[in-house]
């Protein structure tokens, strides 16, 4: 760790299909290039997976390929830590601590506690209400300054930094209160099936959703079904979100900005706009699939970063539960 550069850190949730084009664009797809400006800690949230019921044997094997294609979307483990957050025990044992210090009312506010609990009634156990703690731990217990997520986490992160203040409050100046690294354009990417929904592996229309392992061919007969609007115009405009939507994968994928994407389609139809986004999408992903593949044959490999990537977040986090222990007046062990 360079003590000169900030922190970012940031986490993602294994699931059973890979990442989606969502968690791409607004988050793991640029973890990498932040690399070389800042310390790094980057990790599969194993933990947090299990507020939803899983099955032991998919959610092993998830965990590791989640792992794979973080590493496979750019993060070099040399560079940054990669782990996962079940290996270090420091996240549990803060998380305690902050439980202790956050109010019953403000996770009752959580929007994504709500749909969660409205999508899976029989299942709204207390590790779900509690999630926003857990995640707050994560991000505190390295002291991040910065948090690159989707605008779907913004409200987990306004309640990481309320729990901060009110414990920096509390007990004396002690956590670093982090900020949000929110994309300015692909913070939130929707369904291609109803572009007023959040592109999400939970879509009930798995049309609507690209992950980043689909191969060419269903990526690009999802973005061919995509939903548009009844005018040919390819321009980002209000009430046409399907357009919009598209515009903005073909911009952050390209690297164009939207102005140039619509220049390039001035006067083209919607059939022609969608297969040329399918096509930019999977030409992108399709390196990332090969990378995956050649990683998930190297079992080896991967423990040995993820057993060196435990060990240096649990460095890093150790000090901080160490010191929080001490702060709110836990006797010393030593
Ligand atoms: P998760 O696994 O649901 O999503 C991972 C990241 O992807 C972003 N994202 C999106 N961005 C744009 N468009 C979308 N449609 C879209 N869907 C998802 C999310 O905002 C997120 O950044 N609780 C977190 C994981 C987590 C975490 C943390 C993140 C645990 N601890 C600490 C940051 C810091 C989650 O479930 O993300």
């Amino acid at each position: 760790m360079d003590k000169e550069k900030k922190l970012i850190l940031s986490l993602i949730q294994p699931s059973a299909k890979s990442f989606t084009l969502g968690n791409y664009i607004g988050s793991v797809g640029n973890w990498g290039k932040l690399q070389d400006e800042y310390n790094c800690v980057y990790g599969i949230a194993d933990l947090h997976a299990i507020t939803v019921k899983q099955d032991p044997v998919e959610l092993r094997k998830n965990s590791l390929s989640a792992y794979a294609l973080m590493l496979a979307c750019g993060i070099d483990p040399e560079k940054s830590v990669a782990f996962f957050q079940s290996h270090n025990k420091c996240h549990a044992e803060l998380n305690w601590i902050l439980a202790c210090n956050t109010q019953f009312g403000e996770l009752s506010r959580m929007t994504q506690f709500k749909d969660k609990s409205a999508k899976h009634p029989d299942n709204i156990n207390a590790g779900l209400f509690t999630y926003p703690v857990l995640m707050a731990a994560d991000i505190l217990v390295y002291n991040a300054d910065l948090v690159p997520v989707g605008i779907d986490q913004k409200q987990h992160l306004e309640l990481a930094r309320n729990v901060a203040q009110r414990f920096n409050y509390v007990y004396g100046d002690f956590f670093k209160v982090p900020e949000a690294y929110i994309p300015k354009v692909g913070a939130k990417i929707m369904s291609l099936t109803d572009p007023t929904k959040k592109m999400s592996k939970s879509d009930e229309n798995q049309n609507g959703c690209i992950y980043v392992l689909d191969d060419k061919d269903t990526i690009i007969r999802k973005f061919k079904k995509a939903v548009t609007d009844s005018d040919a115009e390819i321009k980002f405009a209000e009430g046409k979100d399907g357009i919009n939507n598209l515009l903005t994968i073909y911009s952050v994928i390209t690297s164009k900005t939207v102005e140039e994407a619509e220049a390039e389609f001035s006067g083209k139809g919607y059939g022609e706009f969608k297969l040329a986004v399918g096509e930019v999408v999977a030409d992108k992903l399709a390196p990332i699939r090969e990378e995956h593949a050649r990683l998930m044959a190297d079992k080896a490999y991967l423990k040995k970063c993820y057993t060196e990537g435990a060990m240096k977040a649990q460095s890093i986090a150790q000090r901080t539960v160490t010191k929080a222990y001490r702060k709110v007046g836990f006797v010393d062990a030593r």
